[in-house]
């Protein structure tokens, strides 16, 4: 699917050429342009991303981290986001939130993305028109008043200005139990999108026992196949989606590794299924696991449930630990693996050229409210 982006030239580089051009060609023209850039030019890089496309980031992270980062940066005119369109999006409404543009007199932080492709399929499961019929059955069977919509910011960016227009918050992996406790405190209840695992792992950590915590599967007529009751009783209501990365790790992968190895400790992404979560030692956001693993003791074996381009790299940068990769399957997030040094490339030298590629830009009105539930998501602790 290609995503949104904005072209406003045309580009003076095509990219078919990139392609047939040997790695070490593209990395001596990607350092070229970066040396010209620089301090203008800001790449950041997902922790998903292949060795060779991480190691060009000037800043790396998980999904809060990248946020915070395209925040706070106060030089730059350019950021090449090396990970998915959501980042990016997100990126686009930080980078140019009203006050940075005062202070730079209107010029924008132009986004751009490598690959136009690089989706994420877990925010490609929800649209806008989804969550709108919900809030409006909803509102038939409960004071809509006392509802707190919280977006995972794996999702577009009008789903957040959704939680922006209705008092609502942005979450990611690393601050959601923040983010839903602050959500319960201020309304009875909360519509948590789109990633079910998330939701419900967090709340269970919050004591919550599923009869609190309806699952709303869209596809169903009728408020998404519950009852009134349910909804009536519930704490917070789950969105029926799911990453399809994470849910290859099962319970019998750690069963097999706990048998193998019974000191081993287990570290999973909250992405994964609950039975998953609940048989793991940890759980935490891609920088919190990488963290957990750089304070461990060395010699501490670890077997790890996230993408295998993160923990094959893990592996490699510390040697001093014995990490495994907790699923037998190759679980490759197939829309980061997009972004390669070709595309890196073509998107630097047309961004040097003054046409850049694949920019990202969220339209004025949805980036307004996204901001509200962005800038709450960085405020919470
Ligand atoms: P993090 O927030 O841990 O970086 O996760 C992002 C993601 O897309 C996981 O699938």
């Amino acid at each position: 699917m290609t995503l949104t982006t904005e072209q406003t030239k045309a580009p003076a580089f095509e990219l078919q050429p990139y392609k047939s051009l040997e790695d070490e060609v593209l990395l001596e023209r990607i350092e070229k342009v970066r040396a010209e850039m620089d301090p203008r030019l800001l790449i950041l890089g997902h922790h998903y991303m292949q060795d060779q496309v991480i190691a060009q980031a000037d800043l790396r992270g998980d999904s809060y981290r990248l946020s915070a980062l395209a925040a706070e940066d106060e030089d730059c005119e350019a950021i090449v986001f090396c990970g998915v369109h959501f980042m990016a999006e997100t990126a686009d409404i930080l980078a140019n939130r009203p006050e940075r543009l005062a202070g730079r007199g209107g010029r924008r932080v132009c986004v751009s993305l490598p690959d136009a492709d690089a989706g994420c399929s877990l925010a490609d499961m929800l649209d806008i028109e989804q969550v709108e019929d919900c809030w409006r059955q909803l509102a038939e069977v409960i004071d809509i008043d006392d509802v707190t919509p919280i977006t995972y910011i794996n999702s577009k960016a009008a789903l957040k200005a959704f939680c922006g227009r209705h008092g609502g918050i942005v979450c990611t992996s690393a601050n959601a139990a923040a983010a839903l406790d602050w959500a319960l405190k201020r309304r009875d209840h909360a519509l948590f999108f789109p990633d079910q695992h998330l939701g419900r792992n967090t709340a269970r950590t919050m004591g919550f026992t599923p009869e609190r915590m309806p699952v709303w599967n869209p596809r169903e007529f009728e408020l998404g196949g519950n009852t009134r009751e349910a909804i009536v009783q519930s704490r917070v209501i789950l969105w029926r989606g799911h990453c399809g990365i994470h849910q290859m790790f099962r319970v019998e992968d750690v069963d097999r590794f706990r048998a193998r190895y019974p000191d081993i400790k287990v570290i999973v992404h909250p992405e994964c299924k609950m039975e998953v979560v609940d048989k793991a030692d940890v759980s935490g956001s891609t920088g919190q696991i990488i963290r957990a693993i750089e304070e461990s003791p060395p010699g501490t074996r670890w077997a790890v449930g996230t993408e295998l381009n993160m923990v094959n790299r893990l592996r490699h940068e510390h040697p001093e630990q014995e990490i495994y990769f907790l699923s037998s399957m190759v679980a490759v997030c197939p829309t980061m693996f997009r972004i390669d040094l070709a595309h890196l490339c073509w998107s630097l030298e047309n961004l040097a050229a003054g046409t850049p590629v694949n920019v990202v830009r969220v339209d004025d009105e949805t980036a307004r409210w996204a901001l509200k539930a962005l800038k709450r998501m960085l405020e919470v602790k």
